[in-house]
């Protein structure tokens, strides 16, 4: 049973300046719901109910998402409006929400070692908001990758196939099929050039640690641009014992990109419309 979920959301969103300057961009809508709350769902769906969020500055409106506004509640009470707030609501009774500032940004593994606080001794998902996941088929990712965890208990990746032309915006990994879509991991390499990609499998934004990482982590030298990679804490915790890399069923937008967003935005309106047709 893993209980708990980190979310890495310090970054300064600098590709969608200037609406993050004043606002995380975890906070930015698909439709009406939040980034954020696309991803906080998921992990709720996988069981996970204690949400650990690792902010940074100019990010105190995540807070407040997660929280009761009382005036608000007051204001719409007895309204038809009242059922726009069902689902934060049910979020905000079901979970518990901790916080911890990444004072420096120093990669998404330095962030991920920021949460050891929240997260302690045990193994946990890591869910980037920036990459949003949805499977109409059968459950979701993070409950996908738990399955995997369940049989090998070790840390599990999601990936996808990716076209050769973006692996360089990737961790890409090579590694050996045991069950269908589920390899274990030989080689990582975050962001490689063309000819130094060993596969065409991304990893995108879904992870299952075990508590081993942080140690790995406080070791890891900066790698690419200069960062601490979670790619290569990884590829250490590949080579000492195992990991497991899972391809998703679903899609995936990369909505850290303004091309992905749009393509979510399209995505959940036609949803949204064919729910409201029936
Ligand atoms: C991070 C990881 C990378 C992974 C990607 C998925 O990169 O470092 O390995 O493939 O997320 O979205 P970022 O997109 O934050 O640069």
């Amino acid at each position: 049973m893993i209980r708990k979920c980190l979310f890495p959301a310090a970054g300064y969103g600098t590709r969608f300046l200037p609406a993050t300057k004043a606002m995380p961009k975890e906070i930015l809508p698909i439709l009406n719901k939040p980034l954020i709350q696309y991803g906080v769902e998921e992990a709720v769906d996988a069981g996970m109910h204690h949400i650990a969020i690792v902010t940074g500055r100019g990010k105190r409106a995540l807070e407040d998402h997660f929280d009761i506004s009382y005036e608000l509640e007051q204001q719409i009470s007895g309204t038809s409006k009242e059922s726009l707030l069902t689902d934060i609501r049910r979020l905000i009774e079901e979970c518990t929400f901790s916080y911890t500032r990444q004072v420096e940004m120093l990669g998404l593994g330095h962030a991920i070692l920021s949460g050891e606080t929240l997260i302690g001794n045990e193994p946990f998902g890591v869910i980037l908001a920036d990459d949003l996941c949805v499977n109409e088929d059968g459950p979701g990712i993070m409950e996908q990758m738990l399955a995997v965890y369940n049989k090998y208990r070790c840390s599990v990746l999601a990936i996808q196939e990716v076209p050769e032309e973006d692996l360089c915006k990737y961790g890409v990994i090579a590694g050996r099929e045991l069950d269908d879509g589920v390899f274990m991991v030989s080689d990582m390499v975050e962001k490689p050039e063309p000819v130094e990609a060993p596969s065409n499998l991304g990893i995108i934004g879904r992870y299952i640690l075990t508590p081993d990482i942080f140690d790995i982590l406080r070791q890891t030298k900066p790698g690419k641009n200069g960062e601490i990679q979670i790619t290569d804490a990884l590829q250490t915790q590949a080579r000492q014992n195992m990991v497991m890399a899972v391809k998703i069923q679903g899609r995936r937008f990369d909505c850290g990109s303004v091309t992905g967003f749009v393509h979510a935005t399209e995505y959940f309106y036609e949803q949204f419309m064919k729910e409201n047709q029936e």
